[in-house]
């Protein structure tokens, strides 16, 4: 890419919409960018390329991209040299029209095409055309420069790609591609132990649809067998992994998570509804009845197992009665963490073709009950942890308060206690003194390292 003053690296500045497989690719093509001279800036109004890592999962994701796009456009036609790129789901769903609706927009890349973004760009140079890079095969995209993170103790790593469900009314399938692709063990082995020699404790194993791993791949490995693998790796002392979703869930996975100490128990478990009905036009492929089995066996085979799922409120049809059997489901699991959505028709799906029937008032009040509910049972899980000693992983300084340190126990539990910025990354117990919903107020426990 022609830099005009080659003593002045490039600056990007990346701005991120949606769910974590998006901010993993964003943290790629961040670490491929810096690898070619760019210098990665948290300041968007010093940066000569804006990228948008983009999501298209609900529709107001992608209004909110638009309208970001909006306040760029003069900067984009006053200065020559600024370029903006954007990458992800939307990307690859709108193509072409997102050039037609905002033609300041150099890049428009697809959610396999990011690697190539430096490509991309020095095309806009060469040409003095915007581009769009769509193909959703044959780039892996997956190779990374394992310094370039953002967290210097925890990486995400991509372990699969894509998902083979056709829930009626997730997008995804079309904008992922709707073909899993697995990376082998020794790949994501091989990272992970890269990442552990430059300092990460914790990895955060990614697949859309992980529990469907190895699928794709000779010998069909599956999630337990990568996760005994990813185990061998010395200094990593955390390993999470996520989506786990119902239909692909099988109990030898609970059977690793109890026998491998390394695997935090915490299982990311969207439910979506907690009535059957729902569920079936949803396409699902299990019953509020597996759901609750499955949720069971979990807890009973992990001891101290956190479940967190999301709910999608106002799908087409849903009724007071359905919307009530969710609210059952809650009360019988008491989640620690729930994410909630509001319906939203999403071009090309099944259920677009079902009228929205569900008021945006009406998802609303369900949203919010929802939530209240989440936040009734956050609070009594919370309460019963307190004096409890707890191993607290420590991520850093809290950015809401300077006093103190933030970290997570093993159920993913936020905690903020008093401490040494220097434990950064270290194991820590902490006693919990007070709580919140949301968080573990405490101290270092006697035996923990002096502050
Ligand atoms: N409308 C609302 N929420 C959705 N999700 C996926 N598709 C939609 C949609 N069309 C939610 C699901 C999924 C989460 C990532 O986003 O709950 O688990
Ligand atoms: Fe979408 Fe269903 Fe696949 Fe999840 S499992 S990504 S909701 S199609």
């Amino acid at each position: 890419m022609k830099n005009e003053n080659p003593m002045q690296p490039r600056k990007v500045f990346l701005e991120a919409f949606g769910c974590q497989m998006n901010v993993l690719d964003g943290e790629l093509v961040l670490s491929d960018l810096s690898r070619k001279g760019y210098v990665v800036t948290d300041d968007v109004a010093a940066a000569d390329l804006v990228v948008f890592n983009t999501c298209s999962v609900r529709q107001h994701a992608e209004q909110r991209v638009l309208s970001r796009l909006g306040q760029l456009k003069d900067r984009r036609a006053r200065d020559p040299g600024f370029r903006i790129a954007v990458m992800g789901c939307m990307a690859q769903r709108q193509g072409e029209d997102l050039i037609r609706a905002a033609p300041q927009v150099d890049v428009v890349c697809g959610s396999q095409q990011f690697v190539r973004m430096f490509d991309l760009l020095s095309e806009v140079e060469e040409t003095g055309r915007s581009v769009v890079a769509l193909e959703q095969e044959g780039v892996s995209g997956q190779s990374r420069d394992v310094a370039v993170r953002p967290r210097p103790y925890q990486a995400f790593v991509g372990v699969m790609r894509g998902c083979h469900h056709r829930c009626s009314y997730c997008i995804v399938p079309r904008v992922r591609g709707g073909r899993e692709q697995s990376r082998p063990v020794a790949d994501v082995v091989d990272e992970v132990a890269k990442l552990a020699g430059d300092g990460v404790v914790e990895v955060i194993l990614l697949g859309q649809n992980i529990n469907s791993y190895g699928k794709s791949l000779s010998g069909r490995p599956n999630l337990p067998a990568l996760l005994e693998a990813v185990h061998e790796v010395d200094g990593i002392s955390r390993i999470r992994f996520i989506t786990s979703n119902p239909m692909d869930l099988e109990v030898d996975l609970f059977k690793a998570m109890a026998e491998l100490p390394k695997v935090m128990e915490y299982l990311h478990f969207p439910a979506q509804s907690g009535s059957d009905r729902v569920l079936k036009r949803m396409f699902r492929g299990y019953t509020r009845g597996r759901y609750l089995e499955l949720a069971e066996k979990g807890r009973e085979i992990v001891p101290g197992l956190s479940l967190a799922t999301d709910f999608i409120v106002g799908f087409p049809g849903e009724t007071d009665e359905d919307f009530e059997a969710t609210i059952g489901l809650m009360e019988r699991i008491r989640f620690e963490q729930t994410f909630v959505f509001k319906y939203s028709v999403r071009p090309g799906t099944r259920s677009s073709e079902w009228e929205d029937d569900v008021p945006g008032i009406v998802k609303k009040e369900r949203n919010n009950r929802l939530l209240k509910v989440q936040e009734r049972h956050s609070l009594m899980r919370n309460q019963g942890r307190i004096g409890r000693v707890f191993d607290v992983l420590v991520e850093g300084v809290s950015p809401k308060n300077p006093d103190r340190l933030t970290g997570r126990t093993r159920g993913n539990q936020i905690v903020a206690f008093p401490g040494s910025p220097c434990l950064a990354g270290q194991t820590v117990p902490v006693r919990v003194h007070r709580v919140t919903p949301l968080t573990l107020i405490g101290g270092l426990a006697s035996g923990a390292p002096p502050r």
